[in-house]
């Protein structure tokens, strides 16, 4: 198993071009589904997710071909309208075909997602979406069992705002008979990328990135390219590496309106921000300042943000307090951040960090992805060596992490 082997304490200084977003690109491959013509889609990042979702469409009968960032989806033949379990726990995301093989083929036979190392993440909302269009779905053997005729129009609305469950609606609303409103949406900007890329494949939405979609079924959809917009959680991501460990980045490839949370919060704690249509210049040569958050859906807080910035906080000037809401487990990274010295205490949802002048590194593991990246950044501000275990989690979400950081300066290699 690869480990990440880091020498804290080095200021970091230069440029990094922001990768296709992971959770922009998976919904996206997924809405290849719904046509018989060929979807191309650009600015894919390499990612594991990636890779299982393709390995997962291939399963189904979906050709795909990778040339550089762009993958080209053809879904004219599919010969079993299934998500099988092996590939399901690995990547929760893999429900995401369950709208689209039901709209388009009638029938999906997906794997229910079990337990997950954040909190319950149960796709309640997902089902009972479908069910209002007119699917039977039951569960069998593990599976969601879904069928249907035309699916048909609806008014959805669902009891929290969640991510997946407004993009697997809106993929099954696009090919059903008449109207449907999901109220409650998911404003995420992937949210609107997906829907952006819908509607050059021909569908009728209007409203992604509100919290009210409406959606006119149509016949069928037609193929399309389509880019996929930049990580915004990666982004933030190497901004609080900066922030935290001091210096000056320069982020290409990127789109700051997507991120004003996050740029606030950079801000509240000190560092300057500058930012162009495609560009954010960050220049942190101070002790961060410690700052509250509470995480929330965008455009508040993101929880994917979280791990990150209670890193910064942990070598901050002062004490910060962390409120996370969206998932009930999202602090697995506290206990490995103790191990390096921080000083965290958890009191419920709620983690009070009070910063402490430097880290010292040690043998940490990574429990989910963001919390990968959370140590990562509490790795380059401690003390000697730190080594981050269990990296595949961050192999799912991050491209190259370790040769990104090392180009503006880190000392981080990989080792098997
Ligand atoms: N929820 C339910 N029932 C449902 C759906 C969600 O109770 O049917 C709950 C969840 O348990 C959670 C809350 O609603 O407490 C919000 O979950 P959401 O459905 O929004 O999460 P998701 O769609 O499964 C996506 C991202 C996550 C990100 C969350 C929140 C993708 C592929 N995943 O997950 O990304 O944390 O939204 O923003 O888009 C990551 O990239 O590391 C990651 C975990």
């Amino acid at each position: 198993m690869d480990k990440l082997l880091i020498e804290g304490g080095r200021r970091l200084e230069g440029s990094i071009a922001v990768s296709g977003a992971k959770n922009a690109a998976l919904p996206i491959l997924a809405a290849g589904l719904l046509t018989s013509d060929p979807l191309m889609v650009s600015n894919v990042p390499k990612l594991h997710d990636v890779a299982t979702t393709l390995k997962l469409l291939a399963g189904m009968g979906v050709r795909s071909s990778q040339e550089g960032d762009c993958v080209t989806i053809d879904a004219s033949t599919i010969n079993a309208p299934h998500a099988p379990y092996d590939l399901v726990r690995t990547m929760r995301a893999s429900i995401l075909v369950l709208g689209p093989l039901l709209a388009r083929f009638g029938e999906a036979r997906v794997s229910l997602p079990g337990g997950c190392a954040i909190g319950q993440r149960p796709v309640d909302q997902h089902i009972k979406g479908l069910q209002a269009m007119g699917a039977q779905i039951g569960i069998e053997h593990g599976d969601v069992v879904a069928k249907s005729s035309r699916l048909r129009g609806a008014r959805i609305i669902t009891d929290m705002v969640t991510v997946t469950g407004t993009e697997n609606l809106m993929m099954a609303a696009t090919l059903a008979q008449g109207e449907s409103i999901i109220e409650n949406a998911a404003r995420e900007p992937e949210v609107v990328d997906l829907a952006n890329a819908l509607i050059a494949m021909g569908a009728r939405i209007e409203g992604a990135g509100s919290d009210r979609i409406s959606i006119q079924g149509v016949e069928r959809l037609h193929g399309a390219s389509h880019r996929v917009m930049p990580d915004r959680i990666e982004a933030g991501t190497f901004l609080c590496a900066v922030a935290a460990a001091g210096g000056r980045l320069r982020l290409t490839s990127v789109t700051p309106s997507t991120m004003d949370a996050t740029l606030e919060k950079l801000r509240e704690a000190g560092a300057q921000i500058e930012t162009g249509p495609d560009w954010i210049d960050l220049m942190m040569n101070a002790r961060p300042k410690a700052i509250n958050l509470r995480t929330a859906p965008f455009p508040g807080f993101a929880t994917d943000m979280q791990a990150q910035m209670m890193a910064m906080n942990t070598v901050a000037e002062g004490a910060g307090v962390i409120t996370e809401t969206i998932f009930e487990n999202r602090f697995m990274h506290v206990l490995e951040m103790q191990r390096l010295g921080a000083d965290i205490t958890i009191e419920g949802n709620t983690a009070i960090v009070r910063g402490v002048p430097t880290l010292s590194g040690a043998s940490v593991m990574a429990t989910d992805l963001r919390a990968s990246a959370g140590l990562v950044i509490a790795g380059l501000v401690a003390d000697g060596q730190t080594v981050v275990d269990r990296i595949y989690h961050l192999d799912r979400g991050y491209e190259s992490m370790e040769a990104k950081l090392s180009g503006v300066g880190a000392c981080i290699r990989r080792a098997s």
